[in-house]
């Protein structure tokens, strides 16, 4: 497998000029570089930056905005304020001399075992194998590993596979050529497998599961929203509307909503009114904050205010909103977050 898989690299890789150096300071500039943007793209930046820069000393002493400006159109800014402040700490502390061993590398700001990996196999044939989005996908494919890959113990049993892939004293043609045979031949979508120097060993090919794996659960991001509620009582009637589609809760009823705006106190609720015409200025409001409530639910994390609002004219409020008399909300479905308050023995008085 290793032989035609060399064999496989030397013919069919490509030309790129990170490839053709051994300094450990180039290869972290083309790794970083290449954390933030594909091959093609990247290329122009690795040019300008080692045109600009000979040694890490240069790199160090240069001006962090000439660095940001050569880094805009990157994004991730602070991958470039990392590079400057670790190249300044091996200027200042490790004699201007990059390290090009793994233990030295993964103790640097900005650098972590995937680039330490890189760099140490790559200008020092150290026997650490890379382990990036292409080495994942070669990899569990190759062997039928069904391990979520963006889990840790998925991160660490696919480390472990490919540390053991990885033979003696080739490191370099080794990681380079597991990253680009990820990269040309084993894609994402309609991988090429007639041309893999792997196919014979491959599971996913012998078992036509090349669509299945690599397992990647995505991870669904939590977000925070601001909630305010109006429980409006005009005439012993408050208003409460059925929430619509492609949000939380569907189908329930809940009170006025506004999201996002954080009220600091019943005057700024009062002008909020006004200025958006639910009410003109010859209406007396008598506007009382009842309670705060942080609510968690599977990927969201709810911090509702709820304000009522005594009222001597009715509220222009939009037409979806249906006229209930104060006493019979609890008839009606709603959220769990507006349950709690309603419930709330304590806060009776405060809201009917
Ligand atoms: N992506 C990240 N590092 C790379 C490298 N050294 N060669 C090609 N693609 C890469």
């Amino acid at each position: 497998m290793h032989k035609s898989l060399y064999n496989w690299y030397n013919i069919n890789k490509r030309d790129l000029p990170w490839r053709n150096t051994k300094d450990p300071f180039k290869i972290w500039l083309s790794e970083i570089i290449l954390q933030q943007t594909r091959v093609e793209q990247g290329l122009p930046y690795y040019i300008k930056f080692t045109q600009n820069f000979n040694n890490i000393n240069e790199f160090a002493n240069a001006n962090l905005n000439d660095i940001l400006k050569l880094w805009q159109g990157l994004g991730y800014y602070s991958r470039a304020r990392n590079m400057h402040y670790t190249a300044q700490f091996i200027r200042d502390n490790l004699n201007g001399v990059f390290p090009n061993s793994y233990s030295e590398l993964i103790i640097l700001k900005g650098i972590g075992p995937y680039t330490a990996a890189a760099i140490a196999s790559f200008s020092n044939n150290e026997k650490k194998a890379v382990v990036d989005g292409n080495v994942f996908r070669v990899l569990a494919r190759l062997t039928g590993t069904y391990t979520d890959t963006n889990s840790n113990s998925g991160k660490n049993e696919f480390s472990k596979i490919a540390q053991d892939f990885l033979l003696e004293n080739n490191a370099a043609i080794h990681n380079q050529a597991m990253m680009e045979l990820g990269a040309l031949i084993c894609k994402p979508l309609n991988p090429d497998c007639y041309n893999c120097p792997l196919q014979n060993n491959c599971f996913a090919f012998e078992n036509n599961e090349q669509k299945n794996l690599p397992i990647k659960i995505k991870k669904v991001k939590n977000k925070t929203r601001l909630f305010n509620y109006f429980i409006f009582e005009y005439n012993n009637t408050t208003y409460i509307t059925q929430r619509g589609p492609n949000d939380i809760w569907e189908g329930l009823f809940e009170f006025p909503l506004l999201e996002n705006i954080l009220f600091e106190n019943e005057n700024e609720v009062f002008n909020y009114l006004i200025e958006k015409k639910i009410f003109d200025k010859k209406a007396k409001l008598n506007i009382k904050f009842i309670t705060k409530y942080k609510h968690i639910l599977t990927h969201q994390t709810l911090n509702a205010s709820f304000w009522k609002i005594t009222c001597s004219l009715k509220p222009k409020l939009a037409a979806n909103y249906i006229e209930v008399p104060i006493s019979e909300i609890k008839k009606y479905a709603v959220p769990r977050l507006l349950e709690k308050l309603i419930t709330n023995d304590k806060l009776q008085h405060q809201i009917f």
